[in-house]
């Protein structure tokens, strides 16, 4: 009788939704309880899925769901911890290494950073994937040996743990496979469940638009940062979102191991410009944020400072050690995983490279092995893209356009056939376009 009653409650919260009804708290904490002990059934939580990715939900209503999951787990304490805590999250784009090289950076600069990341998603690289071309390195930790590592080095980037969020790990499964991820207060609450459980006292947001991101435009990427910053502010995160163009990959590199290789390049003060200018403006947020420097100027300088003395690479060496990977690999980074063929891909036209397609590069780049179709599945950390010709670039006919790091000979002429599609050229000088379109705060 009581499970009847139960189950004719969730029918009618779902019903309410459908119908474009606003739900209160405990309705929603009951939608978020039934994710995580299983007194909704998949069939009833995928159905208010699809009623909220069609009604949407209320700021008050996203706040409520977002802080149901996050406190769906364990909520990482880091109170112990004296000095300031700021972590980054980027919504997802095509060659964004920025975290790898970031973390270390700020960290360098006297901020801890408690970064808890995923793995690749859709055509978007993740970080855990590039830290685990390292061999040795774990981004699984229990929380407690991980609140060790950021007292004793200040840095650390480990993946989800079965205890944090877990509502969120069972209802993105469900939205995967149901159409319902590209909704933004949905997105809002997964994203922001897990950065509210680690503990951290201010966030900094990369939301990306464009063609390689899953915001499509500006206006919807200012919408889901609107959002994010409403609801993590008021959850006493002090959160600041900066728009940020994703068209062509970020640097030149796509692949796990070819990004590592990049990141490392950043730490040691020769990165891509692109990268470096993206890595400078979060990296700026997250010092002003945190209270460790009055202005993004100052902060700008700090991290230059820490990447000409060294600082910032010696504290990703030791976040590495730390992590059980092997220091040898990223100190000579040819070590790190090779694909057996390589080939220079290139033009038969020659001109101004007028667009990168981030999203058909990206493809490219899974289609090599670089990327999964399903959860768990094992990924090639060698191939990918490299190289890559940049927007403005003149590239004379016949001249490289990126090299394809390829398992196989016949995988590496499928990317060659592909690779047409990715480039645009043209016969004029293009006029640059700042990266960072617009900061919400
Ligand atoms: N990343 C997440 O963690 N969740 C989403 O819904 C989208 C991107």
């Amino acid at each position: 009788m009581v499970g009847a009653m139960a189950s004719e409650n969730v029918v009618n919260t779902i019903a309410k939704k459908r119908d474009g009804g606003v739900l209160n708290q405990g309705e929603i904490e009951s939608f978020v309880r039934g994710a995580t002990d299983g007194s909704w059934a998949d069939y009833q939580l995928t159905a208010m899925l699809m009623a909220i990715f069609l009604r949407g939900l209320n700021d008050t209503e996203t706040r409520a769901l977002t802080l149901a999951m996050m406190h769906s787990g364990r909520v990482l304490k880091l109170d112990s911890i004296r000095a300031p805590k700021v972590d980054k999250h980027s919504t997802g784009g095509v060659g964004d290494k920025i975290s790898l090289h970031l973390a270390p950076m700020v960290a360098a600069c006297g901020v801890v950073v408690p970064m808890i990341s995923g793995r690749g998603l859709g055509h978007t690289g993740g970080t855990l994937d590039k830290l685990e071309s390292i061999p040795g390195y774990k981004v699984a930790m229990p929380l407690d040996a991980f609140r060790a590592q950021l007292d004793r080095i200040g840095v650390g980037i480990i993946g989800q743990t079965a205890d944090l969020a877990p509502a969120d790990g069972k209802l993105y499964a469900l939205r995967d496979v149901s159409a319902t991820v590209a909704c933004i207060p949905l997105i809002c609450a997964s994203i922001l469940s897990k950065k509210l459980a680690e503990g951290t006292d201010a966030l900094v947001l990369d939301v990306k638009f464009g063609e390689g991101a899953f915001m499509p435009d500006l206006a919807s990427a200012r919408e889901l940062a609107r959002r994010m910053v409403a609801v993590s502010n008021a959850a006493g995160v002090a959160t600041r979102a900066l728009l940020t163009r994703m068209d062509e990959p970020i640097g030149r590199a796509v692949g796990n191991a070819l990004e590592l290789v990049e990141s490392i390049e950043c730490l040691q003060g020769r990165g891509p410009a692109d990268t470096m200018e993206l890595t400078l403006a979060l990296g700026e947020h997250m010092l002003v944020l945190a209270g460790r420097c009055a202005s993004p100027t100052e902060a700008r300088a700090e991290l230059l400072q820490v990447v000409r003395n060294g600082a910032a690479w010696e504290r990703f060496l030791d976040m590495v050690r730390a992590q059980g990977g092997s220091v040898d690999h990223v100190q000579y980074p040819e070590r790190l995983p090779q694909a057996p063929v390589v080939e220079a891909f290139k033009t038969q036209r020659g001109g101004v490279v007028t667009a990168v397609r981030a999203r058909r590069i990206a493809e490219i780049a899974h289609g090599l092995g670089a990327g999964r179709n399903r959860a768990g599945e094992p990924i090639n950390p060698a191939v990918g893209i490299s190289h890559l010709a940049k927007v403005g670039e003149r590239v004379a006919l016949g001249g490289e356009l990126c090299r394809v790091h390829a398992g196989t000979p016949a995988a590496a002429r499928l990317a060659q056939q592909q690779l047409d599609t990715a480039f645009v050229l043209g016969p004029d000088a293009v006029i640059p376009v700042a990266l960072v379109v617009e900061i919400i705060s």
